[in-house]
């Protein structure tokens, strides 16, 4: 057999809770099959920084480097925790992961999945995939902040758009539609962010004029978060910026059974470096340690890892167990109580069967 390299990044909360059960489902799905996979686990996160004073070393993000893919739960402690202010985790090791790894593409599919009650009442055929930008806009740290602590006080945050980084996902994005129901939609602002909404703008319709059978249209981010309420089965490829993308795909999970459902990708296509998989979530506080979290997310960004790896008969037996698992919690009040554990046992034992 093959052998995949993975490094485990558990992270904080409920991360190494839906990290169990990710590694649980990925060993069972992989039993037998043509894919093993050698996992080194790095603490890395709030609870590393608290002990050791260290976000993430060189050395660390080396050995990350070395490996064939990333499998995270969550960083980030609890918001406003004073010994945390100067740390910085999500900048200094989740942003800085994805920016060092050149993770372009940050890949969010939202399906409803059947038997999953949806907060809107008629929520259609709801089957799309976000694709963000991963590694530039308003997240790159172009900022500063003069007089700061002042009444005068003047804050920058500037988003970076490239014509380079803008096209190459807008690529993604196209093949991505070709692949699927052949429309996508652009989102943006350019109606008031007119230098990166225009270049973002000139860049969508230059690489549709190369398929001519992708529907393409454009929606103002605010009227997408509108159209994803009013009729979320409109979309099939969205592609963003960074920050829009971030904000729209916590919607998204929200419209179609939650954010413990809600699966990513960090993806560098070319494989010059490493892919990582997460759930979109956080480290969730509020219910760490209490086998509360639902590790379906993490369990469904081990799919995407899969069929990242050319393995997708292996993603789609995973997406096979977690729809059934989420049929029969749907549908039975004490299948519907399973702690974070059971559910991962429920879907292992689905794929060792399926
Ligand atoms: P969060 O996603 O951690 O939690 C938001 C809400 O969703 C909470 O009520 C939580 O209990 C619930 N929730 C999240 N995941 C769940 C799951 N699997 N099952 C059931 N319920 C779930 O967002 P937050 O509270 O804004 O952030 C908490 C911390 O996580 C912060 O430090 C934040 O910066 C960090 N964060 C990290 C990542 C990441 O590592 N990728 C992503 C988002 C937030
Ligand atoms: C996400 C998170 C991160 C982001 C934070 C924690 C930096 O919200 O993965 O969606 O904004 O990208
Ligand atoms: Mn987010």
């Amino acid at each position: 057999p093959q052998t995949i390299r993975l490094a485990v990044i558990p992270g904080d909360g409920i991360g190494p809770e839906v990290v169990a059960e990710a590694v649980k489902v990925l060993d069972a799905v992989t039993a037998g099959s043509d894919l093993a996979f050698e996992k080194t686990p790095f603490s890395l996160g709030a609870a590393r920084y608290l002990e050791t004073g260290d976000v993430l070393t060189d050395a660390d993000l080396a050995s990350i480097a070395e490996h064939d893919a990333i499998l995270l739960g969550a960083v980030g402690g609890v918001p406003g925790d004073p010994r945390l202010a100067n740390a910085n985790i999500e900048r200094g090791l989740l942003l800085k992961l994805r920016f060092s790894l050149d993770h372009y593409v940050n890949l969010r599919p939202t399906t409803l999945f059947p038997g999953i009650a949806s907060p809107l009442a008629n929520p259609g055929d709801v089957d799309f995939v976000v694709v963000r930008e991963g590694t530039e806009g308003p997240y790159v740290g172009n900022g500063g902040a003069i007089r700061q602590g002042t009444p005068h006080e003047i804050a920058n945050e500037v988003s970076v758009n490239t014509a380079y980084g803008v096209e190459r996902v807008v690529r993604y994005a196209f093949e991505q539609a070709e692949s699927r129901r052949k429309k996508l939609t652009l989102v943006h602002k350019t109606n008031v962010l007119t230098f990166a909404g225009g270049l973002w703008k000139r860049i969508v319709d230059a690489v549709a004029a190369e398929h001519p059978d992708v529907a393409v249209d454009y929606l103002h981010v605010d009227a997408a978060t509108i159209f994803l309420v009013t009729n979320p089965a409109r979309f099939d490829v969205i592609v963003t910026d960074n920050l829009f993308g971030d904000i729209l795909t916590d919607l998204a999970a929200a419209i179609s059974g939650g954010i413990g459902l809600a699966a990513s990708g960090n993806i560098n296509p070319a494989g010059d470096f490493p892919s990582m998989f997460e759930p979109v979530h956080g480290s969730a506080p509020d219910i760490a340690g209490q086998q509360k979290a639902d590790p379906t997310a993490a369990i469904l960004s081990v799919a995407l890892l899969l069929r990242h790896l050319g393995a997708p008969e292996l993603a789609e037996r995973v997406e096979a167990a977690v729809t059934a698992d989420l049929a029969t919690r749907a549908a039975d009040s004490a299948a519907a109580a399973r702690r974070t554990a059971e559910i991962g046992d429920a879907i292992a034992a689905g794929v060792a069967q399926n």
